[in-house]
């Protein structure tokens, strides 16, 4: 296995053809951004955790019958993926009131939903990825209506699975964000990463956040963090 032409560089991962047609080699980069780019820093370390804790998680979910585009872990930062088109949606599942809902309902961070509540972003970066709800999709035409469908059940599926795998690891699921790809066969795909960095992560004893919410709000270094993620998912 070779990787052959850089197609796409990110905030965080470069991706490249390889020698293999339809397979997908990501490169995980020692970068954090936050506020759409604004602020960007280089972090030592952190490829390799969110590479390892992805894979970790998308190993996780391919046992519990939800597949992904995740191949096979190619080395501390790096990852063979299935080639698809990432259909420009960020879909947020949320357990708890947090970040960007609180703020714009006055809902205490904190607070239990009662019902864990879905979000659309579309992701567009001129835009500032836009709060988007089910009729903008279908007017902009990035997903049919029985994809939306498809996409909502999966990702209360990737929930209930994700709530289950921090639990055992005394870890509080807030919210998080995911990404589905298509491959040409139109089949779709969960895609691009679950991390600390598309979580927001609790401890459920001390309530302290797991997660990039501690560089988005320059609570200290991230990397620690992110460590201790990796460390209780790999012995759990
Ligand atoms: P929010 O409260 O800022 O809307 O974020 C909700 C969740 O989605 C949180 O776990 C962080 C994650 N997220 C991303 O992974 N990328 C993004 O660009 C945004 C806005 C949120």
């Amino acid at each position: 296995m070779e990787k052959t032409e850089l197609i796409y560089t990110g905030k965080a991962k470069r991706l490249f053809t390889t020698n293999q047609t339809g397979q997908i080699w990501i490169e995980y980069l020692d970068q954090a951004t936050a506020l759409n780019g604004v602020r960007k820093d280089e972090i030592l370390g952190k490829a390799e955790l969110n590479n390892q804790i992805t894979s970790l998680i998308f190993k996780e979910l391919a046992k519990k019958d939800i597949p992904s585009h995740f191949i096979k872990q190619l080395s501390k930062t790096e990852q063979l993926v299935e080639a698809v088109a990432i259909i420009p949606l960020e879909v947020v599942v949320r357990n708890v009131a947090a970040g960007s809902f609180s703020k714009k309902l006055a809902i205490e961070e904190g607070t239990q939903l009662t019902f864990p509540i879905i979000e659309f972003y579309y992701k567009k970066d001129e835009l500032d990825d836009p709060f988007i709800n089910e009729d903008h999709i279908k007017y902009l035409e990035l997903a049919t209506d029985e994809e939306l469908i498809a996409l909502k059940e999966a990702a209360l599926k990737v929930n209930q699975v994700l709530i289950e795998l921090f639990d055992q690891i005394n870890i509080r699921l807030i919210d998080f964000k995911i990404e589905f790809g298509r491959k040409e066969d139109g089949t779709i795909l969960l895609a691009d990463e679950i991390s600390p960095d598309t979580c927001r992560l609790w401890d459920k004893t001390t309530n302290d956040h797991l997660d990039k919410d501690v560089y988005r709000k320059e609570l200290g270094e991230i990397v620690p963090v992110y460590k201790e993620v990796f460390s209780r998912l790999k012995n759990k």
